[in-house]
């Protein structure tokens, strides 16, 4: 085993570590970035899946993201947008499939009006509550212990605009069930994109893909780190005093003046803190959890669905897949839809057999999109529940009353560690954007300790 002197270890190789990284590195200071897996990118995964290119992790791009944006112009890497022509189909409760232009979901006019009416009050709110401090909101202690669910119900009652509007938050986005998290927490998800009405347009939050795929980002700023990263070593122990780290990984401990942990919250007990890191960190560690969400990808001979006028775009809180879209790659003659399960019914669905699983999973696509959809010449699940690096998708939440409670206190240094992850982020929570803010910040908040 080797041991490297660094000013910064930083362990994740992640968009938001490797972004620290570069920062560091660029105001002069040595670093060493220790990644667990074979490869960087972490929740970045452009992958080959029986001679098709899919994006098994984060892919798109929102105009709001603007470090995002900047860190692609910077790498030189091109945008292109999501295939938009057509209507989009809707599924209600009884099963009736409906084509549909704009946004808000062909439902009766009352139910329509009414979600209207909860997207104005949800952006007042989230107004109010903002992106940087949702926790010292003067109601945040109230707005963070009644659950997404209950809170809706409390506001109308009408089902299906209260499901669809659920929907835009807990399977879409948390990935997790509408009774299991707060108000306070659907707020800030929104507020991290802008607001309510942004996470309603699809043109908008799910606007623009990388040519060649977004793990590009990592892949290109490791290369210019070279050796300084080093693959296949998790990081087993941080041993840590007011002078600095001593990071144990598999094949090399890195001894530095400050750590950057950079991988989701839910990761950190893999890590055994020498001295363990104060009553406070290890509470608020086990009240963040990630959602769980299986991204599947359908490739066909043709984006089928095109000729027959439709977009891909679909929506429904009452199928098993609750929201799907046209997924072909930049100049690709074959077309590929990406669907996705969320929460509870991923639970159901594993249960099954793949072979089950994939017949249910393809014959809720052809509810949206005909029979056609049932045949693909490539099938795939993006299964991050089940990888020992990430533990579930997209990101990391609290439970009911935790952002309130440790929100404020989530991002502060203990000694030498920093805390840096989409996870974490205000604008771009949850985000590849809010990924590099936060590396960003991290960054550059050691290098003004460093200087201090
Ligand atoms: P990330 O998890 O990427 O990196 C952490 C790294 O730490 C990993 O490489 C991991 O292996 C490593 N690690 C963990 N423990 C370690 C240890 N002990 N020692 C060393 N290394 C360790 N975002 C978006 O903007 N647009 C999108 O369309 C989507 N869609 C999407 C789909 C799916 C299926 C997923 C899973 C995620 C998304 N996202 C997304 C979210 C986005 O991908 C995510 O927020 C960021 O990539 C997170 O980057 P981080 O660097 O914060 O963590």
């Amino acid at each position: 085993m080797s041991a490297i002197e660094r000013d910064v270890v930083i362990i994740g190789a992640g968009a938001s570590g490797l972004t620290a990284a570069t920062k560091l590195r660029a105001a002069g200071l040595s670093v060493a970035v220790l990644e667990a897996r074979d490869r960087v990118g972490g929740r970045l995964w452009t992958n080959h899946i029986d001679g098709a290119m899919l994006e098994l992790g984060g892919q798109w791009v929102s105009p709001d993201q603007t470090a995002l944006l900047a860190t692609l112009e910077e790498l030189g890497l091109d945008t292109y947008s999501r295939y938009r022509e057509g209507d989009s189909v809707y599924v209600d409760a009884e099963g009736v499939r409906t084509r549909f232009t704009g946004d808000i979901f062909p439902v009766a006019e009352s139910t329509a009006a009414e979600m209207e009416r909860l997207i104005t009050l949800l952006d007042e709110l989230v107004e109010q509550v903002g992106v940087t401090e949702p926790w010292a909101h003067a109601r945040a202690k109230e707005y963070d212990r009644i659950s997404w669910s209950a809170w809706l119900a409390e506001q109308t009652d009408d089902v299906e605009a209260r499901d669809n509007i659920a929907l835009f938050i807990a399977a879409a986005m948390l990935t997790k069930p509408s009774h299991s998290f707060s108000l306070l927490q659907a707020l800030l998800m929104a507020a991290s994109a802008g607001s309510f009405t942004h996470l309603v347009e699809a043109d908008f939050i799910l606007d623009k893909r990388v040519v060649g795929g977004l793990q590009q980002v990592p892949i290109k700023l490791a290369e210019a780190l070279g050796e300084d990263v080093h693959l296949s070593n998790p990081v087993r122990r941080l041993e840590w005093s007011e002078d600095g780290v001593s990071a144990e990984a598999d094949n090399v401990t890195v001894n530095a003046r400050y750590a950057i942990v950079a991988v989701p919250p839910n990761l950190y007990s893999r890590i055994d803190f020498q001295p363990p890191l104060p009553r406070l960190s290890h509470q608020m560690h086990q009240h963040m959890s990630l959602g769980l969400v299986i991204k599947v990808h359908a490739v066909y001979e043709t984006p089928f669905w095109r000729e027959d006028g439709l977009s891909a775009t679909a929506f429904s809180p009452y199928e098993l897949v609750h929201e799907a879209y046209d997924n072909t790659n930049h100049e690709d003659p074959r077309g590929t839809l990406v669907g996705f399960v969320s929460d509870e019914r991923a639970d159901e669905v594993f249960k099954l057999s793949a072979e089950e699983r994939r017949e249910r999973i393809l014959t809720s696509l052809s509810h949206y999109y005909g029979e056609q959809a049932l045949s693909p010449v490539v099938y795939y699940e993006s299964d991050w529940g089940s990888e020992e690096w990430t533990r579930g998708a997209y990101a990391a939440s609290f439970d009911l009353g935790g952002l309130s409670r440790y929100g404020a206190m989530q991002s502060t240094p203990v000694g030498p560690i920093y805390w840096s992850t989409s996870d974490l982020a205000a604008e771009g929570y949850q985000h590849v954007d809010g990924a590099i803010r936060k590396g960003a910040d991290t960054a550059e908040a050691i290098i003004a300790r460093h200087q201090a």
